[in-house]
């Protein structure tokens, strides 16, 4: 068992970014669980969405706005009264934030500040994880993985407002959520997220799926990058279990966590674009993207072992076995499959321990 079921039975849990790719599955996941779960946040970030497709709504209340907008916030958890918050929402995209450094400085960094300034005005709240990036850390280019204390740092904007996320909750809790009776805030730092329903724009499988769904070969750019990969449920399934210990222990684990995949899932971006281009057969190609981009990190490796040793997380799926279950989810999509259904059957496999 990975995550509590009885913790979450009946809890009133607040997600900000539920319209988003990893937001949708944990707001499927916390229904399936029993919990109250409102969410908040711009409408869906792209169409189609996980959000639509697995009607996310369903089982939940959602609740439209701009996590930049502090008295609609506040008003969120007065009326709904979360004792758990996953703090999801972000403009989530390293070449987007090249494009609006402002909007990303200001959701990203601003955002978080809200999301901290409302649990601190509202009484209530046991846990908080603020969801931040492998992206955080100073990146120096090296082999090892980065461990939790390392230097925050980021040289595009999206990377940067992910390390100043990281500060602004070391500061709040520091300063006002360190006595007993007030919140545990922690912060969680996940790898390259994979899984069905991401149809973000310049991220390596939804690009792949866009092109070969529509009879073109994919065009990869940065194919030597190194990322650590990982099936959405596996971070998701740390923050849960986070949230879990923080509410009851939160001097205990009000911290920054890694959650990041086994060490050889780290591979470079060709490796996974081979493996999914092959995954999808018929006439499936991919070639070097040769216009030039703005800059991203070459080498990105996380170290888990905290996370291992002290919350006893652990990945649980192979690169190859979460390929496989994200390359079905988006040709049972484009077959019209009823997507909820499939998505509550894969992340009931997950639950039960179902892995390799
Ligand atoms: N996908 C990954 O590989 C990955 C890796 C590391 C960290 N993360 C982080 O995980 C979180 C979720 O990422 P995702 O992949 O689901 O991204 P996503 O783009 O699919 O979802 C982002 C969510 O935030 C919402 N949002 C954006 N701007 C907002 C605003 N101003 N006010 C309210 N809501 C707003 C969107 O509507 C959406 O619901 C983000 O914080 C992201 O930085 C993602």
């Amino acid at each position: 068992m990975v995550v509590n079921a009885a913790f979450w039975r009946g809890k009133r849990v607040l997600v900000t970014g539920h319209t988003g790719f990893k937001g949708g599955w944990l707001s499927l996941w916390l229904q399936r669980l029993g919990a109250a779960v409102s969410g908040y946040s711009l409408p869906a970030p792209t169409q189609p969405s996980l959000f639509a497709a697995a009607q996310v709504e369903k089982g939940m209340v959602s609740v439209l706005g701009d996590i930049r907008d502090l008295p609609a916030l506040i008003n969120v958890f007065e009326t709904h009264r979360p004792e758990v918050i996953i703090h999801l929402a972000a403009q989530a995209l390293v070449q987007a934030s090249y494009q609006d450094p402002v909007e990303t400085f200001g959701t990203n960094v601003m955002g978080t500040v809200n999301v901290l300034e409302a649990t601190r005005q509202t009484p209530g709240v046991h846990a908080v994880v603020i969801v931040t990036s492998d992206k955080c850390y100073e990146n120096r280019e090296w082999i090892w993985g980065y461990r939790e204390y390392e230097a925050m740092g980021g040289r595009d904007p999206y990377s940067a407002s992910k390390g100043a996320a990281e500060l602004v909750s070391g500061a709040y809790r520091s300063s006002f959520f360190s006595s007993s009776g007030t919140a545990g805030v922690a912060t969680a730092r996940a790898g390259n997220v994979i899984g069905g329903g991401d149809w973000g724009v310049d991220r390596l499988i939804p690009d792949m799926v866009r092109a070969y769904s529509s009879g073109r070969p994919a065009l990869i750019r940065n194919s030597r990058a190194i990322r650590p990969w990982q099936y959405v449920l596996e971070p998701l399934a740390g923050y849960l279990m986070l949230a879990e210990r923080l509410s009851t222990q939160p001097a205990e684990f009000a911290e920054s966590w890694n959650f990041g995949p086994p060490e050889p899932d780290t591979v470079d971006v060709a490796e996974v674009a081979d493996r999914v281009t092959s995954l999808w057969g018929q006439d499936a190609r991919w070639e070097q993207d040769r216009t030039t981009h703005s800059h991203e990190a070459h080498t990105l490796r996380l170290d888990s072992s905290k996370s291992r040793a002290r919350l006893k997380w652990r990945p649980r799926l192979s690169l190859d076995t979460a390929l496989e279950r994200t390359v079905a989810w988006y040709r049972a999509a484009l077959r019209g499959e009823d997507m909820r259904t499939l998505s509550e059957g894969q992340i009931e496999h997950y639950q039960a321990g179902g892995g390799a």
